[in-house]
């Protein structure tokens, strides 16, 4: 099965084709420089630009793969969640190909992509297993029965782990996008240098709250500097940083952790931008050497792709669910799995053998 996959939710323009379930090409355009002057996405300038670079990029796909768009299978295109101009460009753009090539077109869940998308370059693991998915907008925690079937567990009340980093990047001075900067100042720190809260909630063991870290932050960076009075030095930036990242990870692994005992549940597939973070896949090795498997894509489709969004559309094809039509919409809320009803559990397992 050749399945095309246009992605145009957030800041990143990309298209991609799978044959087979195998990446044959993915590209990527990521806009970040473009809203690096504004600290953020801005999203009428990231539709525009979308707009621009999409058409370019097709082109692009089908120079480098000899691409005959009419002998594809289906065309996988994200619907939401998302911003909503940007997903009307890829949508409209994967219509478009659909109408005139006579191809079938699937809408994506973007999250049900990041969830795929460690499948690109591995073997899913055997069912069942426990997904983080980490990303700038979105921090969720899943029991995945069965490839297809997301139960939601747990989830950020307040700001992604994503946003946690970008905004405490910003209050750093580390610029914009903050988790890989946050990665690099970490590395010349020290973790341990200041004690920042853990995002636990009382009495909700899967959910996690993002913004008191963020205030903490801006707290010691005021104590430090005498309320604005003078500059970081390099080292505290270093281990503020560093502490900051180690506060988020350990938030994350921690949930993991508690998710993998209480549903007897030893296999975990972490996703999301967040995942590319150097701290959480040590982290991940450390859970590994404890007996639970951890599941990572590569840093490259850790961020937003369109190879995981034609994977998703191959799976459900192949799962023998239909494609839609040209009636598709796009959606800037799109929930993935509803929130399990306290009076639905979730069958438990025997407690794995997990060392301590
Ligand atoms: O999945 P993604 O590309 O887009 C969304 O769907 O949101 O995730 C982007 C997020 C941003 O918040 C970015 O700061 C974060 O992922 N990120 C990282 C790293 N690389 C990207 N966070 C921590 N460490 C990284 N190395
Ligand atoms: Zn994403």
């Amino acid at each position: 099965m050749r399945v095309l996959g246009v992605e145009t939710s957030c800041d990143e323009t990309a298209v991609a084709l799978l044959d087979g379930g195998r990446v044959v090409e993915s590209l990527v355009y990521s806009q970040l420089r473009e809203h690096e002057p504004y600290g953020g996405v801005v999203p009428e300038l990231a539709a525009r630009r979308h707009l621009e670079t999409l058409p370019s990029l097709y082109r692009e796909l089908k120079i480098r793969t000899g691409l005959d768009p009419a002998s594809l299978d289906a065309i996988a295109v994200t619907n939401g969640p998302g911003l909503l101009g940007c997903l009307l460009v890829g949508l409209n753009f994967a219509k478009a190909l659909s109408f005139a090539h006579g191809v079938p077109l699937v809408g994506v869940n973007h999250l049900e992509g990041h969830l795929c998308s460690v499948e690109l370059a591995q073997g899913a693991p055997e069912p069942p297993w426990i997904a983080l998915l980490v990303s700038g907008g979105h921090t969720s925690l899943y029991v995945v029965e069965k490839p297809g079937v997301y139960r939601q567990i747990g989830a950020t009340r307040d700001d992604a782990a994503g946003e946690a980093f970008d905004k405490g990047a910003k209050i750093l001075g580390l610029g914009y996008p903050g988790g890989p900067a946050v990665d690099r100042a970490a590395r010349a720190g020290n973790e341990k240098a200041y004690a920042f809260p853990g995002a636990f909630i009382r009495d909700s063991p899967y959910d996690l709250s993002f913004s008191g870290l963020k205030t903490a932050v801006l707290y010691k960076v005021r104590d430090l500097t005498g309320g604005g009075k003078r500059t970081l030095t390099e080292s505290e930036t270093a281990d503020l940083a560093a502490s900051l990242q180690r506060a988020v990870v350990l938030a994350l692994t921690r949930r993991i952790e508690r998710a993998v005992e209480d549903f007897g549940i030893p296999a975990v597939v972490v996703v999301g931008g967040v995942a590319a973070n150097s701290r959480l896949r040590r982290e991940a090795g450390r859970l590994e050497s404890r007996g639970i498997r951890c599941f990572l894509p590569p840093p490259a489709y850790c961020t937003d792709n369109a190879a995981m969004i034609a994977l998703a559309a191959h799976a459900r094809l192949g799962r023998g669910e239909p494609a839609q039509g040209l009636t598709l919409g796009a959606h800037a809320r799109l929930p993935l799995a509803d929130r399990m009803a306290a009076d639905s559990p979730i069958p438990r397992r025997r407690k794995p053998r997990v060392g301590r």
